[in-house]
């Protein structure tokens, strides 16, 4: 039996469709109610659940793979093995500040708000910069207008956020899209069965 985690909204449904493609019957996952598992092939098995949720259930090893995004990856930093990029859920980490401000302006310490504390930390470091991040849970492009931070660190889109608050990108942190995880002990104990999904889900990607 392969369990497969797959992170719920906006991943859950491009996932299901590639899945289908690479010929498992996701029937169960339209219908699906409030029920949290769900059989696609007589030995595998789907749960739908958080993304961060995702990553710790695949690395503890109760669930064999997962589908969740970069972003979750990073900010986690857990070890699990990343084997595909799916090629949909397409956006990126930027750094973005008031429109019109010189974020690297002055020697000031900067304040950097963000859902992804880790990311934001990682990323200053690797510029040298010491900043204090705030971690923020949600609607992040409040805490430069309201003055609690000088720049965010964020997932952009469209950029239509961005844009309708009057902020715009400073610089581009990493790209993400949806990424196909694996237990680290699950890739070897239950190789041939991984490595045919893994298969599987590379042929229906080339389809769609
Ligand atoms: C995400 C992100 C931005 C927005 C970017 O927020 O944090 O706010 O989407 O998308 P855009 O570039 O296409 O405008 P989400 O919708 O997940 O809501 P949240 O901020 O409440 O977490």
């Amino acid at each position: 039996m392969i369990r497969i985690a797959l992170t719920k909204g906006r991943i859950e449904e491009k996932a299901i469709e590639i899945f289908e493609k690479a010929g498992y019957d996701c029937s169960p996952l339209h219908n699906k109610g409030r029920k949290l598992f769900f059989c696609i092939a007589p030995d595998v098995e789907v749960v739908l659940a958080k993304a961060n949720d995702v990553i710790t259930y695949v690395e503890h090893g109760v669930c064999d793979m997962g589908v969740v995004g970069k972003d979750t990856i990073m900010e986690m930093g857990r070890s699990l093995y990343e084997v595909m990029d799916l090629g949909f859920g397409k956006c990126r980490f930027a750094l973005a500040c008031k429109k019109g401000t010189d974020f690297f302006e002055g020697y000031s310490h900067k304040t950097i708000a963000s859902k992804y504390p880790n990311v934001t930390k990682e990323y200053f470091r690797s510029l040298g910069l010491d900043v204090e991040v705030v971690k923020i849970e949600g609607s992040v492009e409040l805490a430069p207008l309201l003055g609690l931070a000088d720049g965010i660190v964020d997932i952009v889109e469209t950029g239509s956020t961005l844009k309708e608050n009057g902020l715009e990108v400073v610089r581009d942190v990493a790209p993400i899209s949806a990424r196909l995880v694996v237990n680290t002990a699950s890739i070897k104990l239950k190789k041939n069965q991984v490595d045919k999904i893994i298969d599987d889900i590379a042929k229906a990607l080339k389809e769609l």
